[in-house]
């Protein structure tokens, strides 16, 4: 079995995790489940960078002065338990201040100084304690880090020893040209190029006078410069320095997973320090984009950071767990770009992707099966159209995987839950139901919906493996979980199947309760006790609105009701088990035929009314002048049947 070796950024640990750097873990945890469904041996590796001034301080300041560890080991449970809350599925976890990492950042700063690399000079310049950083003066805005912009760097003059970056430009321009994939996106490739061309110079690595670090092997009053020890946990955590023969059979790393403004870090400082060293470079850099927060940087003390605990419990939806975020963060963002967070948006989401999208069609086939074959589903014939959405799928979702566009790799699973609805609503198996000589198609419907679903639950399982794999076992799947291979995602015409009905997956967040305040009583002035009382206000309170279900429904069948000159029945779908008659007044504005394919808005919650012999279970929505033909209102095509207006 090949091997795969992924790793995060490790963070740092001055404060908690927030949805930004949670949006890291989990897009690689996509990554990581993806390639043990694509079948290779993982190692996943995530972990805590403490070796940085700002940690120091904060533990200081939390009482930890004489042992910053105690205080790291306090936020190695914060960090975990976060990670953990996220089904984050590390293989190890690392802190750089555990004795393996010491063997290997002593053995790497050897290496590299017995390389003739290291020598020893004086820093004098600025120095960001935030970003861990020298500063050249150049990259100052009005005196400020660009970065850090309300904190004022240090002017720095002290001992350090310098690695001989500079000599490494050449080879790097020579790797990136040779490895057009060592850095992902494109965008960054093209930072780093330009980065290159405009020369390198040496860099320091070590730091004087302080005591929170790797010391020096050739320099024990001086540590090691916190950037280049923490890069060295990659190689730490597979043997580098402690176990050469473990180290021999997972270097090099095939993919580092890290946020777009440590690029600089990843691509051109860790290659030169491993060939410094007499080590490979890691294969592959993947630098993913910045989650915002309403279009703003997620910080703080901006009051603009969010609690991925609070993601994983959202108000709206508190018992789905964290698989409605990790889809939110995967689908939502073109992987390697910036993309943004809100509540509101995450919640509409939650509502036309899980609740009515995929959570609904799981309900009906279930609740379809169960209600007209007793729960088997048995095959069929070798599966109609679904069949070929579903391979189609499966050759989308491979290649975008394959290629880190993991937004677009769900898109793919998509594509065969909403043809899946599709197939339903055209179907129509509770029509077939109603004539035993439709068995054989009925049966067939419903073992090919359930396929379908199958397909997508596998597909969509590296991104929410614990619901996918419920979906699983409600579809009667013959295999689930870890065992779990890309070879099971294609469609498969035998075995019968028992489905096990549910609760619905991801209930609909209702809607938001507003609280209406009353204005505070007051004495009534002398004018006003005179004047006479208001008309009755007719307006409604939004409490009132509020009680009206508005939703999107799809127009399926429409026939004109014979003897009446305004009623045409409508059978519309509202994304429940079966379609709903309507009997709408439009006929002097439609032909039924013009009306078939259309999306409308219905009011659902109407109590049925029987009219002209039939029950009407609903009521359309729609316009007209004095005098004019009534016109419907429509509602945009993609959205599915079911979702709320309002
Ligand atoms: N400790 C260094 C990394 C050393 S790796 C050898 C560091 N730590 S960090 O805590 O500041 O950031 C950890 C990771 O989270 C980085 O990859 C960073 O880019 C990422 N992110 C921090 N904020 C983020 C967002 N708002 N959005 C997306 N990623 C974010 O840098």
């Amino acid at each position: 079995m090949s091997r795969y070796y992924l790793t995060t950024a490790i963070d740092y640990v001055n404060s908690r995790p927030h949805l930004g750097t949670a949006y890291e873990k989990v897009t690689a945890d996509v990554i990581a489940r993806y390639k043990r469904l694509a079948g290779f041996d993982v190692h996943f590796l995530m972990g805590n960078d403490e070796h940085s001034q700002n940690v120091f301080k904060k533990a200081s300041e939390e009482g930890f002065h004489n042992n910053p560890v105690a205080y790291c080991d306090r936020m190695e449970e914060e960090f975990t338990s976060v990670w953990k809350a996220l089904h984050c599925s590390y293989d190890d976890f690392i802190r750089t201040t555990q004795p393996r990492h010491k063997a290997a950042v002593q053995k790497l700063a050897q290496a590299a100084y017995d390389a003739g690399d290291i020598y020893e000079g004086v820093y004098e310049g600025w120095y960001c304690v935030s970003c861990e950083a020298f500063k050249p003066e150049k990259d100052l805005v009005d005196g400020k880090c660009p970065v850090h912009p309300t904190l004022t760097p240090e002017w720095i003059r002290e001992k350090n020893f310098f690695f001989r970056l500079s000599k490494y430009r050449d080879r790097l321009i020579k790797h990136f040209e040779a490895q057009p994939s060592f850095l992902e996106p494109e965008i960054r490739r093209n930072e780093i190029l330009r980065l290159l061309d405009a020369g390198l110079e040496d860099i320091s690595m070590s730091r004087a006078g302080q005591s929170w670090g790797v010391p020096l092997p050739f320099d024990p009053d001086s540590v090691v410069y916190v950037w280049f020890d923490a890069l060295i946990n990659y190689a730490t955590a597979v043997g580098y320095g402690t176990d050469d023969a473990r180290f021999a059979q997972w270097w090099p790393a095939d993919l580092h997973v890290i946020g777009k403004d440590i690029t600089r870090f990843h691509t051109v400082f860790w290659p030169a320090m491993l060939w410094s060293a007499g080590v490979e470079a890691p294969r592959q850099v993947f630098g993913h984009g910045w989650l915002h927060y309403g279009g703003q940087r997620m910080s703080k003390s901006l009051g603009t950071s969010v609690d991925p605990m609070d993601a994983a419990a959202p108000k709206f939806a508190p018992d789905a767990g964290p698989d409605p975020i990790r889809l939110y963060l995967t689908k939502e963002i073109t992987y390697g770009s910036d993309g943004d967070f809100t509540w509101e948006r995450f919640e509409e989401r939650y509502n036309v992707d899980l609740a009515n999208n995929l959570g609904n069609l799981v309900s009906r086939v279930v609740s379809m099966a169960d209600k007209y074959r007793g729960g088997r589903v048995a095959p069929a014939g070798d599966g109609g159209r679904l069949a070929g959405v579903a391979e189609a799928s499966l050759e989308r979702y491979r290649t975008a995987m394959d290629a880190f566009a993991l937004h677009e790799g769900v898109a793919a699973a998509y594509q065969l839950v909403d043809a899946a609805n599709v197939f339903i609503a055209d179907s129509a198996p509770w029509k077939l139901a109603k004539d035993p000589g439709n068995a054989a198609r009925l049966d067939a419907v419903l073992f090919e919906a359930a396929e379908a679903v199958r397909v997508a639950a596998v597909l969509l399982r590296p991104v929410m493996p614990s619901s996918c794999d419920e979906i699983l076992r409600r579809i009667g799947a013959p295999v689930t979980g870890a065992a779990l291979r890309l070879d099971h995602a294609r469609w498969q015409s035998a075995g019968e199947r028992t489905t096990i009905p549910g609760p619905p997956m991801w209930p609909r967040s209702e809607p938001k309760e507003i609280t209406v305040t009353e204005p505070a009583a007051q004495a009534p002035a002398p004018e006003a006790a005179a004047a006479p009382a208001p008309a009755a206000d007719a307006r409604i309170g939004i409490e009132d609105f509020l009680k009206v279900e508005l939703k999107v429904a799809k127009v399926r069948e429409a026939t004109a009701m014979p003897k009446s000159k305004k009623l045409i029945r409508l059978l519309v779908d509202v994304g429940e088990a079966e379609p709903r008659t309507i009997l709408a007044g439009i006929a002097e504005g439609y032909q039924p035929e013009q009306l078939v394919g259309k999306t409308i808005v219905i009011v659902a919650n109407l109590k049925p009314r029987p009219m002209m012999g039939t029950e009407s279970n609903g009521m359309v929505l729609a316009a007209s002048g004095p005098g004019q033909p009534p016109i419907l209102v429509a509602a945009d095509d993609s959205l599915p049947p079911g979702t709320r207006v309002g």
